[in-house]
């Protein structure tokens, strides 16, 4: 399976190491240098099999070149991820942080790591006591920190963006977002919602981050009417299966990968429901942290980058409608051209 995977690839290089002390597999993939180094985060997380965690790695790999592309992000697109076999904390999560450290510093600044699912600032931390190539560390040890409140701030314009084209306005008044998944994003997002008058509903697997909000329950966010459905949990929720279920006029949310396959893209545009691709609603957090830990921007050039996340959207809806096509493949266009 791993044979398989790899060959079929289009990326660049595949890292693979095997951490003996925790039994941990690392993948550290590198879809594409051609814009600048590869930027991407690392996620930990525990898997049926090392070949899932690798399919995992390449396909958010391959988002993060397009993700850099599409926002004009002068960067390539890499992924880490750290298949444990369970979440560790204490001195063996420190250790296994160093080794990987160790195994980023190897690659000489062709992969920068940052955060992703399930590592945070403090993690970013430990790396650096290893190696200079990464984002996100703390503010007191000199990075931009959770990238999250950022990323839920592009998503935030990105929703503003897509209500705009389905209904004619951007006010978020009275409208219902379903705010599936209240992690570093979610949580943030769901906050800002509220406080531009949005009726929001809040899904997370534990129910107790969801206190104080229309709560769903997790198996019931896919069947809920709302005119917004924002996935900020894991991906692959829009599939074959879901999508007919769906009773929403928009998707925009920040989770990578939300399409569980590419096909996924036509039955939303069948379904009449408008698709945020999620590599340019979720640009925020590689905006904030690379924007002011490797391009020197102030905090309005931040902003004004994160809220041409909507403008970005805008387009790409407009060239989408215009040539009949998915806003995925027009997202696509306006990224690829960009690699040339
Ligand atoms: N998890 C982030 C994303 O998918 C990755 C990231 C954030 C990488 C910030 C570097 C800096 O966009």
């Amino acid at each position: 399976m791993l044979e398989e995977l790899i060959r079929s690839w289009d990326g660049e290089e595949v890292v693979v190491r095997f951490d003996e002390p925790t039994g941990t597999w690392m993948f550290v993939c590198i879809h594409s240098t051609a814009r600048g180094p590869a930027g991407g985060g690392m996620r930990m997380k525990v898997y049926a099999e090392p070949g899932e965690a690798l399919g995992d790695a390449m396909r958010l790999a391959s988002a993060m070149t397009l993700k850099m592309a599409a926002v004009d992000m002068p960067f390539g697109g890499g992924k880490a991820v750290l298949a444990v076999p369970e979440l560790f904390d204490g001195e063996a999560r420190r250790g296994l942080l160093l080794r990987y450290a160790d195994l980023v510093a190897s690659l000489r600044g062709t992969f920068n790591t940052g955060p992703d699912v399930n590592t945070s600032a403090a993690d970013m931390d430990v790396i650096g006591e290893r190696c200079g190539y990464v984002f996100c560390r703390s503010e007191e040890n000199g990075g931009s920190g959770n990238p999250g409140p950022h990323t839920a701030r592009g998503v935030f314009h990105g929703i503003r963006a897509s209500v705009r084209h389905v209904f004619g306005t951007d006010s978020l008044e009275g409208r219902s977002v379903l705010v599936q998944g209240l992690g570093n994003v979610g949580a943030p997002l769901a906050a800002e919602l509220a406080a531009a008058g949005a009726r929001v509903l809040a899904s997370d697997v534990v129910p107790d981050r969801a206190a104080g909000t229309d709560f769903v329950p997790a198996e019931e966010v896919i069947g809920t009417e709302c005119e917004v459905y924002a996935p900020c949990a894991l991906g692959g929720t829009l599939n074959a299966e879901t999508i007919p279920r769906l009773r929403c006029r928009i998707v925009a949310g920040s989770a990578n990968n939300q399409l569980a396959e590419p096909e996924d893209a036509e039955r939303l545009r069948a379904a009449g429901i408008l698709y945020a691709p999620d590599f340019v609603i979720n640009a925020g957090g590689v905006l904030n942290s690379l924007g002011a830990e490797h391009l020197g921007w102030t905090r309005e050039q931040i902003e004004e980058r994160l809220a041409a996340i909507g403008d970005t959207l805008a387009e790409i809806y407009a060239r989408a409608d215009a040539a009949d096509m998915t806003t995925e493949a027009a997202a696509e266009q306006l990224a690829v051209a960009r690699l040339a």
